[in-house]
Formats: structure tokens, C-alpha cells, sequence
């Protein structure tokens, strides 16, 4: 088979199609130069067995940590190094099926990460942010991580306090505060890669939907690949207008009373200690 035929026949498995997508358009937006961002993805065992012989494990991948947690379950994860650029045209060179071994020791290869490649080398961070998030919301499925280039540029001007970088991105597009009332979550900067930057993500997962590593980028999560991806797209468009304003003279804001308003009518709780009342 061409590379060409193996990428349309693995594209017809829906949740290849939409790792694929994802990343196209992620790396259209400017947010995952090189091999920068990766994407994790919470599937159903059932989702997995329509497409996949579940006793057919390609080979072993140990990873940095014991994941008990997630024993048994299943995501696609982008691998390590790779380039969103080609992941439509190569899902199985650049994407990886795997399955968490019951004692969770062990990552067992279902499909993909072809020629030895490994999962990403942030695996620390969505593992175990999809674990915290799966403590608050059964249904979470998606993590997201991307180098989204206004969200990066901010976090050079702005105060780092994540009450003060929330209230400001609230205030630049009028539905930004219907669409992340929890607020955005602020780590110091770290060594990317490691388990100290996963638990200090994970940490703030307890809370937040998105965790920002300052000059860095950004990890969103969400209940589909559709959620996590627009909660990204939402917080860069205000970075985006922050960035556009900011050096210049501010003729009209949205008020602390509209956001009250915009709160009241679409019927979300701003987390508290952002707003003065
Ligand atoms: P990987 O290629 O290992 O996924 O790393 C990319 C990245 O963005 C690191 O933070
Ligand atoms: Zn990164």
C-alpha cells in the first residue's frame, strides 16, 4: 500500500481523522512550528475494539512514571518530535494508538508511532492532567498543548498573577468570560518534558480548564476535541486583542457591571476573587 492509500484508509477511523484535523489546523494558526505542541485523547475501549484488535500490542513503551490511575485506558497521542505539518498526510508515522498496561507500568502500542518513534515528550503533563481532570469531570476527554503565539507574547508583558491575566483576557472579547468563567491557571516557567512541569500543570488542572506556561504556550482541555480546541482559539483571540491594545490610548472598555451582566446572562459562576463584587 502507498503512503497515500495507508493515510486515507487510517483517516476513515474518525478519531485518527480528528488528530489529524486538529493538528492541521493548529499548525495552519502558527501555534505549532517544528515539532512544537502535542495532543492527547481519551477514547472508549468500545470506540477503539469497532476499528482495532484489542490483543494485537505492537511493542512496549515504558513510561517516565507509574500511571495506575489510567490503567486500562485508552489515547491517541501525538508523538514526540513530530510535525503537526505532516500528520494528515502520515497519521501512522506521526500519531500513536496505545493502551495504559493494567498495573500501569507499561504503554502498549495498538497502532502508529511507526519506526520506533515515542509518544510525546510531555506525556507527564497530559497524563496526568487528564487524570485531575477526570476527578472534577467524568466525561473530560481532550488535552491540548500548543505554542499559540499571542498567548506566548503576553506572557513577556503582562503580571503573571492569574487573577490579573484573567480579568484582563475577560475584558478583550465581550464572550471570553461565558467561555472561561473558571478563569486560565499560570505556572512559573520550567524545564519542559520533565514530571515537575506535569504535577505543577496537573496541580492547577484541579481548578482550570487551561494552564499557561509563560513563555512557553498553553494546554487546554475539554470534553471533546472541539472544546478543548475552542477554549485555546478563545483565550489566543484575547491575547491577540491584548497584544493589538495594548500600547495604545483605551478609549472605552468592557466594565466590571457588563461582565456582571454577560455572567448573569449566560448563566456562569466568575471564579471568585477576580471581580472586585
Ligand atoms: P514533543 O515533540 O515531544 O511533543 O514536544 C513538543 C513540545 O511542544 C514540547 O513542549
Ligand atoms: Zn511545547
Amino acid at each position: 500500500m502507498s503512503t497515500i492509500e495507508k493515510a486515507a484508509k487510517a483517516l476513515e477511523i474518525p478519531f485518527i481523522r480528528e488528530m489529524s484535523e486538529i493538528t492541521q489546523h493548529m499548525w495552519r494558526n502558527g501555534w505549532d512550528e517544528r515539532n512544537g505542541g502535542n495532543v492527547s485523547y481519551l477514547l472508549d475501549e468500545q470506540e477503539v475494539a469497532q476499528y482495532f484488535d484489542l490483543n494485537a500490542v505492537l511493542r512496549w513503551i515504558e513510561p517516565a512514571f507509574p500511571v495506575s490511575e489510567l490503567a486500562g485506558r485508552y489515547f491517541i497521542v501525538t508523538g514526540s518530535g513530530k510535525y503537526f505539518k505532516n500528520v494528515l498526510d502520515d497519521p501512522a508515522g506521526n500519531l500513536g494508538l496505545v493502551r495504559i498496561s493494567q498495573d500501569g507500568t507499561r504503554i502498549e502500542l495498538l497502532w502508529g508511532l511507526e519506526n520506533e518513534a515515542k509518544p510525546t515528550s510531555e506525556l507527564a503533563s497530559h497524563f496526568m492532567s487528564h487524570i485531575e481532570r477526570l476527578k472534577v469531570d467524568p466525561n473530560h476527554r481532550v488535552v491540548i498543548h500548543n505554542h499559540a503565539t499571542h498567548v506566548l507574547a503576553m506572557t513577556f508583558i503582562h503580571d503573571l498573577d492569574e487573577a490579573k491575566f484573567t480579568r484582563t483576557l475577560w475584558e478583550m472579547c465581550t464572550e471570553c468570560i461565558v467561555v472561561f468563567p473558571d478563569g486560565i491557571g499560570i505556572i512559573p516557567w520550567m524545564v519542559p518534558g520533565s514530571s515537575e512541569i506535569g504535577r505543577a500543570t496537573a496541580e492547577k488542572m484541579r481548578e482550570y480548564h487551561a494552564v499557561i506556561w509563560p513563555q512557553h504556550g498553553i494546554f487546554g482541555t475539554g470534553t471533546s476535541m472541539d472544546e478543548a480546541f475552542g477554549l485555546i482559539e478563545t483565550i489566543e483571540k484575547a491575547a491577540q486583542i491584548y497584544m493589538l491594545v495594548a500600547h495604545h490610548e483605551i478609549k472605552q472598555r468592557i466594565t466590571e457591571q457588563q461582565l456582571i451582566d454577560l455572567a448573569a446572562a449566560f448563566g456562569v459562576t466568575p471564579r471568585p476573587g477576580i471581580l472586585s463584587r
